[in-house]
């Protein structure tokens, strides 16, 4: 499974690509939002640090207005995908993007039927919530085993992104179920790693280490 960072901050972008384990980054504009720096000059930034595919969000709502969109953020780094939304006019959009060789994300998915839809645009990914999912009473996992299902009955290429990732369960939920990618905030890629008798277990070879005689 490949790990996404979830992130719009160069720190965290960073730190997480020193651990070698990173393949790309999703932003989103809440997370850019945060930064308090022009959108342009972040995502310009993130592309310069990750080799692997850096989604970038069209904030227009009409089809065409997203294609334009979608032309101009593909001019910053050939790394950049462009994130749609799933609305009609966003899978219009898909479908023209797709012609063209810009590769799209389509994002906000809720449901399986939509999740269809996106893989008959030809999208080159889907980002299903699970965490917003989970948020309502629905279980978020459900719907990337289901969208899994019918992408493996038709050998559909679009590649499922397990988003709106909330702790370490829904990254172990998504490598269960053989999701494509997860993307992931940093808060949980540091969860991840951590195990309380790994602490444990260092700070008593270190108190050992201590006992053993110099030569
Ligand atoms: C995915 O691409 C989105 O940026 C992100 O996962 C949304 O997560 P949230 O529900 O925590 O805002």
């Amino acid at each position: 499974m490949k790990i996404f960072i979830d992130s719009a901050n160069i720190d965290e972008i960073k730190e997480a690509n020193a651990l070698g384990i990173i393949d790309g980054v999703t932003t989103n504009p809440s997370l850019i939002a945060k930064e308090k720096r022009a959108a342009l000059a972040v995502l310009k930034e993130i592309c310069s640090l990750v080799h692997g595919p850096v989604s970038a969000e069209a904030i227009n709502l009409d089809a065409s207005g997203m294609i334009e969109e979608a032309r101009q953020l593909s001019k910053i780094a050939p790394n950049i995908v462009v994130k749609i939304p799933l609305i009609q006019e966003g899978i219009k959009a898909v479908r023209v993007l797709s012609g063209e060789g810009i590769k799209t994300n389509v994002t906000l998915c809720f449901s399986l039927p939509q999740a269809l839809i996106v893989a008959k645009a030809q999208a080159e990914y889907v980002s299903p919530f699970v965490g917003r999912l989970d948020d309502v009473s629905h279980n978020g996992m459900d719907l990337i085993r289901d969208i899994k299902q019918v992408y493996s009955n038709y050998h559909f290429k679009t590649q499922v992104i397990v988003a709106s990732v909330r702790n370490p369960l829904h990254v172990v939920e998504a490598a269960k179920i053989g999701a494509d990618i997860a993307t992931i905030p940093f808060s949980v890629i540091e969860q991840l790693l951590k195990h309380p008798l790994t602490d444990i277990g260092v700070e008593r070879f270190i108190q050992d280490y201590k006992k053993i005689p110099k030569a």
